[in-house]
């Protein structure tokens, strides 16, 4: 067990910058990846429901590389019981942070009545904290938006925090959209209602006390400066995910870097050679080479040979019996463009 430290605290430790919990795309492989971009970052799952570790294989769902954290597992789920329950399971992981997933407006999820249709009802996720809080050392937190449907005044967004605070969760991370659970897809839903990032910026005004992560549409070093200003910290999600060097650069240049000069943000091509090694770990337990590579499309994002690079992975990386070596051979493009 690591020292506990309040969640400002850790959000600073982490450059204040984390990596935000997406289906499909921040397994352990694509962690692993971004770790090395980034010492730092908080790095979150996607999101796992509680009745699958309940009912799944914990050691499958929840297992992680140490060189992870920190590292904050994402719960889906409305029932402390069963939250609780997933939670006692996860705290034999050692995670660093327990996310509660209140943002996520999914049709599927709504159906489970989880995600961001839980913020018509603050009540619940409050005994949802609490529940969860009771079972584990591990801070709580909830990852929220700033209303749903028509209940998007900041009155409700502040009922609702000041409810799920009183529970015990010190820390929430704020899409600054609200969902709209009736008519809009997941993707749209990430676009099309507007960002107000003030709503947020008011929020941490207002509760001075607890640590506010501002998420929604950060895509470069300086507006994740510019949002540190008036936030505690800022969550990165598809930016992150489709050109992941940001995270290099940001590390590069956080306020804590060492010099005038900043830190050297690490070289490409080494982390390429170093999810090489990896990826040879991980084949020798039975993992295709394609799962580990195929979040790492976007490294080169910007780059002279990029996209011939992003093709090559593409498609050596899914062939049969694909191992590290086309990791390898695949800096022979990046050299040749030299
Ligand atoms: C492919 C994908 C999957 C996502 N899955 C989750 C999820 O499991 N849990 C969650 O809270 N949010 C999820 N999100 C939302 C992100 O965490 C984030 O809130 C959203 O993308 C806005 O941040 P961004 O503009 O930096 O991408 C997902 C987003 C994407 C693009």
């Amino acid at each position: 067990m690591r020292p506990a430290q309040d969640a400002a605290g850790r959000y600073a430790a982490a450059g204040a910058v984390s990596v935000a919990p997406m289906m499909d795309r921040t397994d352990a492989h694509c962690r692993y990846f971004l770790r090395l971009l980034n010492p730092g970052a908080r790095l979150y799952t996607e999101m796992i429901v509680d009745q699958a570790i309940l009912n799944g294989d914990p050691g499958r769902l929840l297992a992680f590389d140490p060189a992870e954290h920190p590292v904050a597992l994402q719960l889906g789920g409305s029932d402390p019981v069963t939250l609780a329950a997933a939670a006692r399971r996860a705290a034999a992981f050692d995670y660093d942070e327990l996310n509660l997933n209140i943002g996520c407006p999914s049709d599927r999820v709504q159906s489970g009545r989880f995600g961001a249709c839980l913020m018509a009802e603050p009540q619940r996720v409050a005994d949802c904290v609490a529940a969860m809080a009771a079972e584990t050392t591990t801070p709580v937190t909830v990852k929220t938006r700033i209303g749903i449907d028509d209940r998007d005044d900041y009155a409700f967004l502040a009922s609702f925090v000041t409810t799920v605070a009183a529970a015990g969760c010190e820390c929430f991370v704020v899409h600054a959209r609200k969902a709209i659970l009736a008519g809009l897809s997941p993707k749209e839903n990430r676009s099309i209602p507007p960002l107000r990032v003030e709503t947020v910026y008011r929020l941490k005004r207002d509760f001075p006390e607890l640590t506010i992560v501002l998420n929604g549409g950060i895509g470069s070093v300086a507006e994740v400066h510019r949002h540190l200003a008036q936030v505690d910290g800022v969550m990165i999600g598809r930016k992150a995910y489709a050109e992941p060097y940001l995270l290099a650069e940001l590390y590069a240049q956080a306020e804590d870097a060492i010099g005038p000069a900043g830190r050297c943000p690490p070289d490409r091509g080494e982390i390429v050679r170093r999810m090489a090694d990896y990826a040879e770990r991980q084949l020798s337990k039975g993992v295709r080479l394609h799962h580990v590579t195929r979040h790492m499309l976007g490294l080169y994002a910007g780059q002279p040979a990029a996209r011939r690079w992003r093709r090559y992975i593409t498609e050596h990386g899914q062939q049969a019996g694909a191992g590290p070596q086309v990791l390898i051979d695949s800096l022979g493009i990046i050299d040749a463009a030299a």
